[in-house]
């Protein structure tokens, strides 16, 4: 299946080899046609309208609410519209703010992306709850045993990344999750970059948070989702204060909407919502055994090929990962990154937003991340590794590189 054709950007830019799909994806033509549908034939608001337009925006954006549920294994009352991961992460760490106490400990790694660590590390400023790191083993990756060394009765809420955005690690979710449930704390999953590569069944995992945005997924920019269980939704007040998510309000008083509406204030992304329809409705047709084995072997064929250069040094030389995390011995990624571009590849540069695992384990100030998606193609991975080299060739004259 050679699915390129289904994506105007790749189609209108045929040099690109884009491989920074961790970044953003691609977007595909039945998510934009959605999007494009949205503003032409409707244009309107929704839940207030009472007139046709936009009362079938209304339907369709819970019609999407609804499809969005079953795509995770939730009900459609555990869907809120974020806009973006970032803001589903930042829900989850005011909820918390709420309702933890100094003395009360919070568990996170030093895998997480600082969507997910910032806003922890503001609310434990503010209320003096206390942050533990899992320690990362010798592959830096999470495991059970280091879990189990931080896990104790004070712990209330887990946060973690399912998958980590700068060495593709999964995460032992599974087990994480039961064991935090022994001691009767929360678990709140950042999604960000597993649900791109994966069937994501919420309800299997038994998770009590999980956070995704669209963008990394085939779907619209500026638009997220909060997964939530239904009875701890219930349980916490809304964070965000506005239009369309209160009942009754007097000089004095406020009643808010049930959940989820109550955690949606002012107008929502709508345009967003019709794009992860058609994104949706897209990634269930082309099936997630497809896209999952194709990201894969082809990220594991550039491994291989990368791995027999000796000036790149490669920094999660594992199989399951669809993310390479390299960098060219002796050469800044920024520079490194530039002139690939030159050679019209398409990577990332930088902390990828993940200082503390830059900073504290690997210990570079930043590494380059190429990543891997169903639309790529082995001919991606043979002009990459060719473009590696002549980079390499070209630092090597102007004596940069070792
Ligand atoms: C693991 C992870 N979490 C959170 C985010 C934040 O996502 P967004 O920028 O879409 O809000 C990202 C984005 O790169 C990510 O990779």
């Amino acid at each position: 299946m050679d699915c390129r054709f289904d994506f105007p950007a790749l189609v209108n830019n045929p040099e690109l080899v884009y491989l920074d799909s961790a970044a953003s994806s691609m977007k595909p033509k039945a998510t934009i046609d959605m999007i494009n549908k949205y503003y032409t034939e409707y244009s309107t608001n929704i839940e207030r309208g009472v007139y046709k337009q936009a009362m079938e925006a209304t339907s369709i954006v819970e019609e999407t609410r609804k499809e969005v549920a079953d795509f995770i294994n939730a009900k459609s009352s555990e869907i809120i519209f974020t806009r973006g991961c970032t803001d589903s992460l930042n829900y989850v760490a005011l909820m918390f703010k709420s309702i933890l106490k100094e003395g009360d400990e919070v568990i996170t790694t030093p895998l997480e992306h600082h969507s997910s660590f910032l806003p922890l590390l503001k609310a434990s400023k503010d209320i003096g709850f206390k942050i533990r790191f899992v320690e990362l083993n010798e592959h830096n990756q999470i495991t059970v045993e280091n879990f189990k060394k931080v896990l104790n009765k004070n712990t209330k809420l887990v946060q973690i990344t399912h998958v980590s955005n700068v060495l593709g690690f999964k995460s032992p979710v599974e087990e994480i999750i039961k064991l935090s449930h022994e001691v009767g704390a929360l678990v709140s999953l950042d999604g960000a970059q597993a649900i791109p590569h994966e069937r994501i069944d919420v309800k299997a995992l038994d998770t009590d948070f999980y956070s995704f945005s669209f963008h990394k997924m085939c779907g619209p920019t500026g638009l997220g989702i909060l997964y939530g269980k239904y009875e701890l939704l219930n349980k916490f007040d809304p964070v965000e204060l506005g239009g369309e998510m209160n009942d009754e309000v007097t000089k004095t008083s406020v009643t808010y909407k049930e959940v989820p509406y109550k955690f949606e204030s002012g107008t929502l992304p709508i345009a967003e919502i019709f794009g992860a329809k058609g994104c949706i409705e897209y990634l269930n047709k082309i099936g997630y055994d497809y896209i999952h084995e194709t990201s894969l072997s082809l990220r594991n064929y550039a491994l291989s090929l990368l791995k027999e250069i000796k000036e790149v040094e490669i920094y999660n030389d594992i199989e399951e990962s669809t993310v390479i995390a390299f960098n060219i011995k002796g050469v800044h990624s920024h520079d490194a990154v530039m002139a690939l571009s030159e050679h019209n590849i398409a990577v990332r540069a930088g902390h990828h937003c993940a200082e503390i695992l830059h900073t504290d384990v690997l210990c570079v100030p930043s590494t380059l991340r190429a990543s891997f998606y169903f639309y790529n193609t082995k001919e991606d991975v043979l002009k990459f590794v060719l473009a590696v080299k002549e980079v390499i060739k070209f630092f090597k004259e102007v004596g940069l590189c070792e």
